[in-house]
């Protein structure tokens, strides 16, 4: 079973962000030079995958935009010899294949994954949440193709956060079965520490087995009044099993101000153009 599609949900309002975010979409804050939700395309090519859905909302044209060709820029660039940033303007328009839905009504991740139902058809597919950012040194979604090779099911990304910040994450109770493998038991979004049955965090990649578009369909509205993901994959758990896979690598919550600033530092001293004088820079700074 090959996975080829990746689903994006990008439709969420940025309220974390505002008022950076009142016409920006979130995923086109910039991490460096490139949009975040760039990054997240490049790690869904670099995996393997062939076809990017991003299930947008209003205001987020600029996603479009921003992987559309972009024919006036393009000529301005020939015509004043700037072959090389040509050449990453085009790359970008070229990296992938991509289709857009829209999510009419902000009714949460569970909503926006089942808009992409008609795109996605009846094969296993990648999801993909841009403000996770993850430094690693394979990319971390073919981690986790590797994963449903020894596993084929759903597989959720997962790693342990400290307790008092389960309550941002959906968390997983389960077994474990391997060195980074856990079955999982049960799951709960957003719970307070004393409600978690773990530690152990899901962070925004999931293989998902095509049931779970009938399964959204029944999920009833939880947290905040919205439909969950996370409920939704809870009674898929009933009905085949779910794994959780640790990967490996840095993660960044970028749809967070101390996140996203933390990110921008961290790839900022890896950056071959930046990296010294901004090391000189902090090393000269006084707090
Ligand atoms: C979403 C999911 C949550 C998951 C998190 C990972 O929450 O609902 O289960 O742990 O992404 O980043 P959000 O961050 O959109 O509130």
């Amino acid at each position: 079973m090959k996975i080829r599609k990746a689903v994006f949900p990008a439709a969420g309002f940025g309220t974390r962000f505002l008022p950076a975010t009142k016409a920006i979409p979130k995923e086109m804050l910039p991490l460096i030079d490139k949009p975040l939700i760039q990054y997240s395309v490049e790690e869904a090519k670099m995996s393997g995958l062939e076809d990017v859905i991003i299930v947008t909302g209003m205001g987020k044209t600029a996603i479009e935009d921003h992987f559309d060709v972009s024919f006036e820029l393009e000529i301005l660039l020939k015509e004043k010899n700037k072959a090389d940033i040509l050449r990453m303007v085009e790359e970008v328009s070229n990296l992938i294949h991509f289709s857009y839905t829209r999510q009419k009504k902000p009714l949460g991740l569970g909503h926006a994954i089942h808009c992409a139902k008609n795109l996605v058809g009846i094969e296993p597919f990648a999801v993909f949440l841009s403000d996770d950012v993850i430094d690693a040194k394979t990319p971390v979604m073919k981690q986790m193709l590797k994963a449903f090779e020894q596993y084929p099911s759903t597989i959720l990304a997962v790693q342990r956060v400290p307790m008092k910040e389960v309550h941002h994450y959906g968390i997983i109770e389960a077994k474990k079965i391997g060195l980074r493998f856990h079955k999982v038991i049960d799951m709960v979004e957003k719970p307070l520490p004393k409600d978690a049955p773990s530690n152990l965090a899901i962070i925004g990649r999931y293989i998902l087995m095509p049931e779970i578009f009938g399964i959204l369909e029944e999920t009833k509205p939880g947290k905040g009044g919205e439909i969950q993901l996370t409920d939704g994959l809870r009674l898929l758990s009933k009905r085949q099993p779910i794994y959780a896979y640790e990967f490996e690598g840095d993660r960044y919550d970028a749809g967070d101000k101390l996140g996203f600033l933390k990110a921008n530092v961290c790839f900022a001293l890896k950056n071959p153009n930046i990296k010294k004088e901004f090391g000189k820079f902090l090393k000269g700074l006084k707090f």
